[in-house]
């Protein structure tokens, strides 16, 4: 059996883990204190001392400082880009200029480092104005606001050094996007692509896309209203020249792309690479493909990417977050409803919970982090999913919880 070693601590770790767990034997690193079921192991040992056949590694940060290249180089199959890759997310300013290499429609931006040069191009600008910060700010580094003052205000702390330190140094001031958004996630072999269901994440954390951006509040899985024309349209125009261009780079990249499209009036624009799985978007597409999960990421890893299965109906997450979420998470809280394994304390047919920022105490479940759980519904079509998703989610509790109840609302 395949011995498969995944990097990462959060709830889209724990979801790779579960479907994975499937068809290999699955060790997380370092994981967290709700990820014991399923079979699942967690160790403090590194990737590199566990010893695997195929590497996953979850999230953005180990990518950008080159945990595949390391894992790679002792001959071990990772799936994860190597740092040259992983560019794609970690710099802002890199991937702008690279989506322009490769003719990748995109938003149109400038990069400035300085008061001056933001002002300037912040007042020639219409609404709405996106002010984001070059180097990774977890998920939290794009401002989008109808507000000049607003935008005017959060360049300049961000140039301060204050808000995200030398993330913020340099920022992408770009030209504000309208429409729908949605999540492609492409697996590559350095090669060839081919697409998972489409996604929808929801990043606000109030119903009806109010307040803050948080790291996303929900997802589901397939959006049935993007037509086959236009994912086929975003394969042709967005995925296969990255690809290219990554291979005219010399970028063996090998892992998952992540395209956060805007559906515009004017047609699909890129708002962003991830070089690695949305969270929540994780969430439903594991699930989804869990039968297959493991030989697929295996094949893409190897070089020899395999076919995408159909997916398994369709999912629904709600994402439980912390009161206080996303700016002060409140921890220590205690968890009601979960059972000692950290699944709910009567299982539903179609629910599985995946933990990201909870800890044990005294046997119980506490909040450990911002987002706290994930509870995923699955069925045969979305109506069922969600159902499944609410009604797990509806056993949960804790004090403050934060939760959207509009995920994947009049979806179908
Ligand atoms: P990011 O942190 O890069 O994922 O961006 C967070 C969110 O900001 C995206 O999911 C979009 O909702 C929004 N956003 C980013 N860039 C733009 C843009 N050019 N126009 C409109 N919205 C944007
Ligand atoms: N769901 C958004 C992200 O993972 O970046």
């Amino acid at each position: 059996m395949t011995r498969c070693v995944v990097v990462g601590r959060g709830a889209r770790e724990h979801a790779l883990a579960f479907a994975l767990a499937n068809s290999a034997e699955v060790v997380v690193t370092p994981g967290n204190a709700g990820m014991a079921a399923h079979g699942l192991a967690i160790s403090d040992l590194s990737a590199t001392e566990l010893g695997a056949d195929l590497v996953v590694i979850g999230p953005e940060a180990p990518l950008v400082e080159g945990l595949a290249d390391e894992l790679r180089a002792t001959g071990v199959a990772v799936f994860g880009p190597g740092a040259d890759g992983a560019r794609l997310e970690g710099s802002k300013a890199y991937l702008k200029g690279f989506l322009a290499a490769a003719g990748v429609p995109s938003a149109r931006y400038d990069v400035v480092d300085t008061v001056e040069a933001a002002e300037a191009r912040l007042r020639a600008a219409t609404p709405p104005y996106v002010v984001k910060t070059d180097g990774l700010a977890a998920g939290k580094g794009v401002l989008v606001t109808d507000s000049l003052e607003a935008a005017l205000a959060d360049a300049r702390e961000k140039l301060s050094g204050r808000a995200f330190g030398e993330a913020g140094r340099r920022l992408v001031i770009e030209e504000g996007l309208v429409g729908e958004e949605c999540s492609i996630h492409a697996i590559c072999d350095g090669e060839r692509f081919a697409t998972l269901a489409v996604a929808q994440d929801y990043k606000r954390l109030g119903e009806g896309d109010r307040g803050p951006n948080t790291g996303g509040m929900g997802a589901y899985a397939p959006v049935g209203r993007l037509d086959a024309g236009t994912l086929g349209a975003i394969e042709e125009s967005v995925l296969a020249p990255t690809i290219a261009e990554l291979r005219r780079r010399g970028v063996d990249y090998r892992g998952v792309l992540y395209a956060g499209m805007m559906l515009t009036s004017e047609g699909p624009r890129l708002i962003e690479y991830n070089v690695r799985f949305g969270d929540p978007e994780a969430e439903v597409l594991a699930p989804l493909y869990r039968e297959g999960l493991a030989d697929l990421l295996g094949s893409a890893a190897e070089g020899r990417l395999g076919p995408v299965p159909a997916p398994a109906g369709a999912a629904v997450t709600v994402v439980l977050a912390a009161a206080g979420y996303p700016e002060s998470p409140r921890a220590g809280e205690v968890i009601e409803g979960l059972g000692p394994d950290g699944q709910l304390g009567e299982p539903l047919e179609g629910v599985v919970v995946f933990h990201a920022g909870t800890a044990r105490d005294a046997g119980r479940f506490v909040t450990a982090g911002g987002r706290v759980l994930a509870v995923t519904g699955t069925g045969p079509d979305l109506a069922t999913a969600r159902a499944r998703a609410y009604e797990g989610a509806s056993r949960i509790d804790f004090p403050g919880c934060q939760r959207r109840l509009d995920v994947a609302r009049g979806a179908s």
